[in-house]
């Protein structure tokens, strides 16, 4: 860390939490002015690490976390990230689910990959964020590539027992990406509600759907029918408690 410039002298991260009180003020606070200015950077308190290696492309991961002296990483991984320069056929796209483990005592990596599906936007239950993880949802394809407009089903993936389920909605359907939604009686990790939009090009109509993430093979809890198509979209979040607009 001595010899980065931008680590170290003033540069240095702070290690010390401090509360501290009666700080010198040139002029005046206003007197209707409370609150807490949340400052949200870096503060590097351990010497980054860091390896390189070809992982060809990633738009989404899943989650990391660490375990002992390992760092889990899991992640979609495209072949190639050179649709940004030049056209390539969709087709060409073979985006699969990955784990990445890195020793950061050794500096060795190892990537597995954990399925041979096309899949993408994977999601987890969110409280998981940085912990152990265990299951892991994403769009798929049962059709053809070249048939199909997009992904028609949802994949839940169970990494620790290495199996999944698959939740299709017909050859036609277009799907969305799968947002975890917790209930407010749900512990478990697949305790809770997974939404998507669903897009079926015959009826040209969407709906949006509400699945038991525990029950990931049934029937839908509930398909909500929107007065019009919803347009294709990347990224959704779920909101929980009571909303005024
Ligand atoms: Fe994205």
């Amino acid at each position: 860390m001595q010899n980065n410039p931008y680590l170290s002298g003033n540069y240095a991260p702070v290690k010390d939490e401090l509360e501290m009180r009666n700080l010198k003020i040139i002029g005046e606070i206003p007197k209707d002015l409370t609150g807490i200015y949340m400052r949200n950077d870096p503060n590097p308190a351990f010497t980054p690490i860091s390896y390189t290696y070809p992982l060809d492309f990633v738009f989404h991961f899943a989650n990391a976390y660490e375990n002992d002296n390992e760092i889990i990483i899991d992640y979609v991984r495209h072949e190639t990230g050179d649709f940004f320069v030049k056209d390539i056929d969709e087709r060409e796209m073979f985006p699969m689910l990955y784990r990445t483990i890195i020793n950061i005592n050794s500096g060795t990596i190892k990537h597995t990959q954990l399925d041979d599906r096309v899949v993408e936007f994977p999601r987890i239950k969110e409280d998981y964020d940085t912990l152990s993880h265990q299951f892991i949802y994403t769009t798929t394809r049962t059709t053809d590539m070249a048939a199909s407009q997009g992904f028609n089903a949802i994949i839940k993936y169970d990494v620790k027992n290495k199996s999944s389920q698959i939740h299709e909605f017909g050859q036609h359907a277009q799907v969305g990406e799968p947002v975890f939604a917790l209930g407010s009686t749900q512990q478990s990790e697949d305790g809770g509600y997974l939404m998507l939009f669903v897009y079926d090009a015959i009826s040209e109509q969407s709906e949006f759907v509400i699945l038991d993430a525990k029950n990931f093979g049934d029937l839908p809890l509930a398909r909500i029918k929107m007065p019009r198509r919803v347009p294709s979209g990347f990224h959704g979040s779920w909101m929980p408690g009571e909303w005024v607009w």
